[in-house]
């Protein structure tokens, strides 16, 4: 039996857990908007074709902020494609995806959407084939009140106030030679830098996002980080990051060691922007966005045999397994104990590819969800309020020479519920025994320990047999909670403060 011991202490906050933290992305890709999100016909749809009860599933993740409309499909999108009447919209050829665009989901579509999910829109513009005239026509078109060409068609396209959309992305990818329009660091540093002044003259009070590293392994990690700071520090708000895992390697104990990566992933990337803020004697510190996070490879050999040029085609429709909904619990508490510098996160995507949310065009349930729903589930509902620092005593495994702690814990201290929430994940073959100390904080007693385990780890959810249980082994003595966890699980124990 693997044995653990983990201290939190009241006194020893990380920081406040950004509410848009537990984002999402929907891109123009595949199923995700065309027969996910957005289906006119289909009997759960509403009036403005938007599924009921893709709409439903959503709310239960409790999704904050959506990036949207990519990804790389945003490198080669006009903007103005997806506004009017819909029956003058233009059919484009994607050539992100090799997919046809019909354009009959675009701005107004989206941000209606967001309205009914809660969320807040984060826009993303062309910076692939486009540039400074699109983005400052787009947020004339979004956020100036009215009198000037670009606004007024918004109000004569039937939306009289501003949209007001305060976050903004300065591209996707741009690093990747995948994406259209790729530029090199001081290529994409000056533009971005250049199309930020004019979007900021329009719209002073916008937040923005530039692009950092869309891999960790990428050659020009750091490097690109470095440039884009020394062009754009000043001008923005946060820096992004994107980073998806994989078993190609079938090398199970390797792969459910990916959070230990994006640790350093994040780590590194915070130091070569305090190393920037140093050499510019800024004040002002660089905040995170990971705004693309999540495992994906499944669906690579299915993909390849997709014709090219159909509308809304099964691409990255990945059927997560148990030991995906590990890995991105892993991934999940590895941002929460980073919530001091990532303040943004984009689980990618969100309907149907690479996705928690499956929907089936005809048959029951209309919707299911895939494993890795479970773990964001909770996460997404119950680490909020302030990141609390965890120290562990944990035995460690070793794979490609990184120490890999058996149990990886983070925990969440939330005033407005009055609970202390504990998340731990055993990556062990084996059971586990812990106990955890809680340090300065009044007396706690149980409120929900729940359990997400006992699947195989290359099981998958089509059938919707796996569902979170209760975990019946916890105990709470003199605030220290102990408990048994099982092989291969995920858990969370909610503690009434
Ligand atoms: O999420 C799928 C794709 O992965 C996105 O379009 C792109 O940004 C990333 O490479």
């Amino acid at each position: 039996m693997v044995k653990a011991t983990f201290k939190i202490n009241s006194d020893n906050i990380i920081s406040e857990i950004d509410p848009r933290m537990w984002g999402s992305l929907t891109e123009q890709l595949g199923r995700c908007v065309y027969n996910g999100i957005y289906q006119p016909g289909h009997p759960l749809a509403n009036k403005d074709g938007f599924r009921t009860d893709v709409i439903e599933a959503i709310k239960k993740l409790r999704v904050p902020l959506v990036r949207y409309p990519g990804g790389n499909f945003v490198s080669g999108y006009n903007w103005e494609d997806g506004i009017g009447p819909k029956d003058t919209r233009p059919v484009r050829l994607d050539i992100a995806w090799k997919s046809i665009e019909t354009n009959q989901f675009g701005l107004h579509e989206f941000l209606n959407w967001c309205k009914c999910i809660g969320a807040e829109a984060d826009m993303a513009i062309n910076l692939g084939t486009r540039g400074i005239d699109a983005a400052r026509n787009l947020i004339e078109y979004c956020n100036f009140p009215s009198g000037t060409y670009w606004s007024d068609l918004r109000i004569k396209n039937g939306q009289k106030e501003p949209f007001n959309i305060k976050l903004w992305s300065l591209g996707n990818e741009v690093d990747g030679d995948w994406q259209i329009g790729h530029k090199n660091a001081h290529e994409y540093g000056r533009l971005a830098h250049e199309t930020a002044k004019a979007m900021k003259r329009v719209d002073p009070s916008i937040e923005l996002i530039a692009c950092g590293s869309s891999l960790h392994t990428l050659d020009t990690f750091g490097s690109w980080e470095e440039t884009i700071l020394d062009n754009v520090y000043e001008d923005v708000d946060y820096l992004s990051l994107h980073q998806y895992y994989d078993d190609n390697e079938h090398d199970i104990k390797k792969f459910l060691s990916s959070s230990v990566d994006l640790d350093s992933f994040i780590s590194e990337v915070v130091s070569i922007c305090d190393a920037v803020k140093a050499r510019k004697h800024m004040d002002k510190t660089m905040y995170l966005a990971m705004d693309e996070w999540n495992v994906s490879y499944h669906s690579k050999e299915s993909d390849a045999k997709q014709k090219p040029w159909q509308v809304a085609p099964h691409l990255l429709e990945d059927h997560y397994t148990f030991a995906d909904a590990l890995v991105v619990g892993s991934l999940a508490l590895t941002l929460l104990k980073h919530a001091d510098r990532i303040k943004i996160g984009c689980l990618a995507q969100l309907v149907n590819v690479i996705a928690p949310i499956m929907t089936n065009n005809e048959g029951n349930p209309s919707v299911w969800y895939q494993s890795i729903f479970y773990p964001f589930m909770q996460i997404s509902n119950f680490a909020q309020g302030e990141s609390l620092k965890v120290d562990s005593k944990v035995e460690n495994y070793t794979v490609v020479n990184r120490d890999v702690p058996y149990l990886s814990s983070a925990a969440a201290v939330n005033k407005a519920t009055n609970e202390i929430v504990l998340f731990i994940e055993n990556k062990a073959d084996e059971p586990a025994q812990f106990e955890y100390q809680l340090c300065n904080f009044p007396n706690v007693s149980l409120k929900k320990a729940t359990q997400f385990a006992g699947y195989d780890l290359d099981a998958t959810n089509e059938n919707q047999l796996m569902h979170i249980s209760d975990l019946k082994d916890v105990a709470i003595d003199n605030n220290t909670v102990k408990g048994k966890l099982d092989a291969y699980s995920w858990n969370m124990i909610r503690l009434s403060l």
